[in-house]
């Protein structure tokens, strides 16, 4: 079934657990987190990234997302991923996603505050949620995932007092931050500043979202989603996975089936979004 994004993070806020957004690029992907969801009894969150439009373009992956959402045993939301304008939000508004993130972490504070706040006037005469970023989340360089290329430095981890106004002068539902966190294919594996985590989560009152989840150690999960991160991203591991599985099966076999591909790519995908659900605490909650 369908849930409201908003609903999902609520749920997720008020029990100290994350709901894992999967990035889904294919269809073999989306069949393998629901599949990942039903059998922990899970909510799950579908994600499709601006910057992953050229291979996997919005308006087929719209239909694939939404009706496997609605037959789906247990509640799904459909979200746009790092939406860069309030055009992409629109677009992917009126091809029934419940939820938008607008980025606009890369502009001047009063820029970004600026764009965040005309795309939550314009989703919720549609009855869509809104998450958007302040700091910044950086990319590892990996070429995995889909990452915006800046360091993570101190100086680009979110500031408490600006999470607090662009809070309240945005009405966002969900906000990302940067606490040391990367998209892609960490080197080594991260420490997040949890400390800046805390003091942003007690400043504000809302849901608090962690990009770049892949390669984050289980102490820092943990840390997260007890102290207000109720979504968490995930897309690198997916397709390491996916890629990994293929290269052992090609490796081991004269004659590769597709048919058999695509069954490994499903399962490949269920296997590391099983393992994120029970590392985020979302099983057994519906
Ligand atoms: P990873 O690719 O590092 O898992 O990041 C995913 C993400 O944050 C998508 O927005």
């Amino acid at each position: 079934m369908i849930i409201s994004f908003k609903e999902a993070l609520q749920d997720a806020y008020r029990n100290k657990y994350a709901v894992g957004a999967f990035n889904c690029l294919s269809l073999e992907n989306v069949m393998g987190a629901i599949q990942a969801a039903e059998e922990l009894r899970s909510p799950i969150i579908l994600q499709l990234a601006e910057v992953q439009f050229p291979y996997s373009p919005i308006a087929l992956m719209a239909p694939i997302f939404i009706e496997s959402a609605k037959k789906a045993t247990v509640p799904v939301a459909v979200h746009l991923d790092h939406g860069q304008s309030f055009e992409t939000c629109a677009k992917a508004i009126r091809l029934g996603f419940n939820s938008v993130m607008i980025d606009g972490s890369g502009l001047p504070l009063e820029e970004n505050i600026r764009v965040s706040s005309a795309v939550v006037r314009m989703a919720k005469a549609f009855d869509v949620d809104v998450e958007a970023e302040l700091g910044k989340v950086g990319d590892t360089g990996s070429g995995e995932g889909e990452g915006t290329g800046n360091a993570s430095t101190a100086d680009v981890f979110t500031d408490v007092e600006e999470s607090a106004r662009f809070i309240r002068q945005t009405g966002i539902d969900a906000l990302a931050i940067a606490i040391g966190n990367l998209h892609g294919k960490y080197i080594a594996t991260p420490r997040l500043n949890i400390q800046r985590l805390i003091e942003i989560k007690d400043r504000n009152n809302i849901p608090l979202v962690l990009h770049g989840g892949s390669g984050t150690s289980e102490e820092d999960f943990k840390a997260c989603i007890h102290n207000g991160i109720s979504k968490i991203n995930v897309a690198t591991a997916i397709q390491l996975g996916i890629a990994e599985e293929m290269q052992a099966y090609l490796g081991t076999i004269s004659k590769p089936s597709y048919i058999e591909m695509k069954y490994k790519m499903v399962e490949a995908t269920k296997q590391v979004v099983m393992k994120h659900i029970l590392l985020f605490e979302s099983n057994n909650r519906v």
